[in-house]
């Protein structure tokens, strides 16, 4: 791994045995600056190279060094990358949410956020707004990484060195990317180092996945977003997004098709956020559905959707958007946690006990509570009591055509494509393709 300049201007000083400390007094550049040139965290200037030839006697050896790494490297020092994606303009609500992650800002040390929730609940949209917000804090920039991958069915979750080596990219062009990840984590950390960033790390799948992605920096904030709880990242702080209240579903469909619409047919709308379940997803699919036909009435859609006419459902609507959403949660699921999935979610109570569980399944009270518990942490149960455990409505429609479908036959039951029946097949469950809906 090259080092560049700072490795250089180190191997020399302390070859002639000078300390920091003194070459600060002789350069008249502040230690901590000096400290910060030598790892690499901070790009050195001519006249600091110069300064350092003169006062270390080495002849301008420094000064061509540094200007054949730049021009070996590209644009030296480090830029200032600002990766945050574009956010909706009408974002809606969240107030408390917004104000826990403001107490989150970091004071002393890094801060690690992690945002779980079920699919389409609105992590992505609340990390991204919530950091547009604050942006000040950060004058260092913002690094944004999808973890999710490229989309359902597209490839696999990029790794944390792939991720990182994006990173190491953007915080200083050119540079050379180092083979190993633990190498790379290392670049990365001493390239944030006492800088002022936030990176977005969005819809993570493990910790695997993030842990080498975090920085030791005090003043950087780490903010993540998964459907999984992150109970097992010791140092994170977890914030559980739940559905929306109804008002806030209320404001998401008129800033979708406007206030006119939903003003003129107010208990309709109040009846579409029931029929969304009060997912913002659900709402937005339901939403931009009305959008594209002006002439709908709101009531219209509610009826249509209420009665399933013509094979039509929340889960089906606009190509099958909300299930895709979904079944990633599901084909992530080892063999047992998704047999426990199909048999418990359909259930039409509210609340489901350990035992009337355990009786379900045939288990004992321990092996149940485990499995159980799997579910929750990814968001597909929730479990508002202890030891009591509730579906999202739409989760439960999601499992029951899950479970209809494993009784015959070979089509998704969403998009009516061809599936392989060893998804549904129990202990040796492997994820099945998933479609991408069409747009
Ligand atoms: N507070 C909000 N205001 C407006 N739209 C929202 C809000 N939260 C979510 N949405 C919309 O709902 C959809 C799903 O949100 P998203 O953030 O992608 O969910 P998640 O990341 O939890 O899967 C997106 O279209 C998003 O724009
Ligand atoms: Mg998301």
């Amino acid at each position: 791994m090259n080092e560049g300049f700072g490795h250089e201007l180190r191997r020399l000083r302390t070859r002639l045995g000078v300390s920091l400390k003194s070459l600060s007094e002789m350069t008249h550049y502040s230690k901590g600056y000096l400290s910060r040139v030598e790892t690499g965290a901070r790009a050195a200037t001519p006249e600091l190279a110069g300064r350092c030839d003169d006062v270390l006697g080495a002849d301008g050896s420094l000064l061509k060094y540094l200007t054949a790494a730049e021009s070996r490297f590209g644009s030296p020092g480090i830029s200032r990358p600002a990766q945050l994606p574009v956010v909706a303009a009408d974002f809606v609500g969240r107030q408390d949410a917004i104000r826990r992650l403001d107490g989150m800002l970091p004071t002393r040390g890094t801060t690690v956020c992690a945002i779980d929730g079920m699919a389409g609940v609105g992590k992505t949209a609340l990390a991204v707004h919530w950091a547009q917000r604050v942006r000040e804090r950060f004058p260092d920039g913002f690094l944004f990484a999808e973890l999710a991958g490229p989309g359902p069915g597209q490839g696999t979750r990029p790794s944390a060195g792939e991720v990182l080596a994006g990173f190491l990219r953007a915080l200083r062009p050119g540079v050379v990317i180092p083979a190993t990840v633990a190498e790379r984590a290392s670049l990365f950390r001493t390239l944030v180092d006492g800088r002022r960033m936030l990176i977005v790390l969005d819809d993570a799948g493990s910790v695997e996945q993030v842990a080498p992605l975090l920085p030791a920096s005090p003043g950087c904030m780490v903010l993540l977003t998964s459907r999984i709880r992150m109970t097992a990242l010791t140092s994170a702080r977890l914030l559980s997004l739940e559905t929306m209240s109804r008002p806030e579903a209320v404001r998401l469909v008129a800033s979708t098709i406007g206030e006119h619409r939903t003003a003129a047919e107010p208990q309709a709308t109040r009846e579409l956020t029931q029929v969304c379940e009060l997912l913002p997803l659900a709402l937005r699919v339901a939403a931009g559905r009305l959008a594209a036909r002006p002439s709908w009435l709101i009531s219209s859609l509610v009826e249509r959707l209420r009665e399933g006419e013509e094979g039509m459902s929340m889960l089906r609507l606009g190509g099958g958007t909300v299930a895709s959403a979904f079944r990633p949660s599901y084909d992530r699921l080892n063999g047992r946690a998704a047999r426990a999935f199909r048999l418990i979610a359909p259930l039409d109570a509210a609340l489901t006990s350990v035992s009337t569980a355990a009786d379900l399944l045939g288990s004992s009270h321990a092996h149940t509570e485990d499995v159980l518990e799997e579910l929750v942490d990814a968001s597909l149960l929730n479990t508002p009591v202890p030891g009591l455990y509730s579906c999202h409505p739409l989760l439960r429609s999601f499992a029951r055509d899950l479970v209809r479908q494993g009784g015959d036959g070979s089509l998704d039951p969403f998009t009516g494509e061809n599936e392989s029946l060893e998804a549904f097949a129990g202990e040796r469950h492997e994820p099945a393709p998933v479609q991408a809906p069409p747009h």
